[in-house]
């Protein structure tokens, strides 16, 4: 039998509509975006303003506001490496800081370490709670004159915890402080609607929401502020000079189309998963005495997908046959390093050695996941 994939947070399948409306931008529709003087490039050209669109009616903003990138990897080190650039050319004596948490994807934190390591800017990740959520005192207490950014992820992608964006949006307006946010793992999750939050950058990736792999969307919000920032990538000055590189028109066809579906069935798939996570949680709490829940205790104030549990009275082997999830710990050439978001909210490294990630799908069903206790006891010690 085909091991059970509950690791979607990690990637997710491409949706078959999704596919098929990628199929014809490969073989057929080959053009480049920006070849204006015939048919193929115009065609070209207008998948990739109709995927802009229906990217920009999934977040509530203006399609000029979006940028297609390579992937949330991209989008997250444009931000900081765009803004800098920035600062450094309108002010060139001035250090800016950053504020940012120790429980972000590695694109904030290795770019954020990066560029502190240059001399560019002062970074403080602020601590976060015992359930990996940023505390709006802690980073009002790190406010600095100097503090020009605060990135926070939207939610965490090994927890499942949601930061309080609306909070921390108000908090960065009131001080005229950018704030970017790392929404890879909110869309389809919860309603993302920059009508309503006031976040002025955010990023997230076309493979965590059943688009394809290799494409990424930034969003750069043009108003009250209109926010500027240099260009990571130089060159033939696609995407209105601020993304240079021939644009993967097959993937950003499937990055529209892939928005257009969670436009349409985020509300229903978000009610579904929760009751699902809730069932799971209490099916293998019913199992295994001892199972921790990490992150948020309320079930319903973390991602409806997400479940991060710590065995405490049973060994977990280096794989779990038939079973497709992450882990809290991953091993390197004989060595184990431990998750730095459970270092962070305080797991130890044998505890975290313990832990499983499982992040479910928005077509999983009570059928796939009642598979889960037996496939687990079936190799617990
Ligand atoms: C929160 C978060 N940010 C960024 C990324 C990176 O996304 P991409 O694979 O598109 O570069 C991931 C993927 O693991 C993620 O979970």
């Amino acid at each position: 039998m085909k091991s059970l994939y509950l690791d979607y947070n990690a990637t997710t399948p491409v949706d078959p509509a999704v596919y098929q409306v990628m199929a014809p931008y490969f073989v057929e529709h080959f053009g480049n975006s920006v070849s204006s003087l015939h048919e193929f490039g115009w065609k070209a050209d207008q998948a990739v303003e109709t995927a802009r669109q229906q990217v920009a009616h999934l977040l509530g903003c203006r399609p000029q506001e979006i940028f297609f990138t390579s992937g949330a990897t991209e989008s997250n080190n444009w931000v900081i490496r765009g803004l800098m650039d920035h600062w450094r050319k309108t002010e060139p004596q001035f250090k800016p800081h950053v504020l940012s948490s120790p429980v972000e994807h590695s694109s904030v934190i290795q770019t954020l370490n990066w560029a502190q390591r240059a001399g560019l800017l002062d970074v403080t990740f602020v601590p976060v709670d015992s359930s990996g959520k940023v505390q709006v005192e802690e980073v009002k207490k790190n406010l600095r004159p100097e503090t020009k950014l605060m990135s926070f992820m939207w939610v965490n992608n090994e927890l499942g915890t949601f930061n309080p964006l609306q909070e921390l949006g108000k908090l960065a307006h009131e001080r005229q402080i950018y704030l970017h946010t790392d929404a890879t793992q909110a869309i389809g999750k919860t309603k993302v609607d920059l009508s309503e939050f006031p976040v002025d950058l955010l990023s997230f990736s076309g493979h965590k929401i059943y688009g394809p792999k290799g494409v990424g969307i930034l969003y750069r919000r043009s108003k009250n502020p209109s926010v500027q920032l240099e260009p990571l990538l130089y060159g033939g000055g696609h995407e209105r000079g601020q993304r240079s590189g021939t644009v993967n028109v097959p993937a950003v066809v499937g990055m529209g189309a892939a928005c257009e579906i969670v436009a349409q069935r985020w509300a229903q798939d978000v009610e579904k998963m929760m009751g699902l996570k809730k069932q799971l949680y209490a099916d293998l709490k019913g199992h295994f005495p001892g199972l921790r829940l990490n992150g948020s205790q309320d079930l319903e104030a973390s991602a409806c997908n997400t479940l991060n549990l710590t065995f405490t009275q049973q060994q977990l082997p280096g794989q779990i046959p038939g079973l497709a999830v992450s882990r809290g710990s991953a091993c390197h050439s004989g060595s184990t390093t431990s998750s730095q978001v459970l270092k962070a909210i305080g797991i130890p490294e044998r505890e975290a050695q313990n832990t499983l990630r499982i992040s479910m799908g928005r077509d999983q069903t009570w059928e796939d996941l009642s598979r889960v206790a037996p496939l687990l006891k079936a190799c617990l010690r």
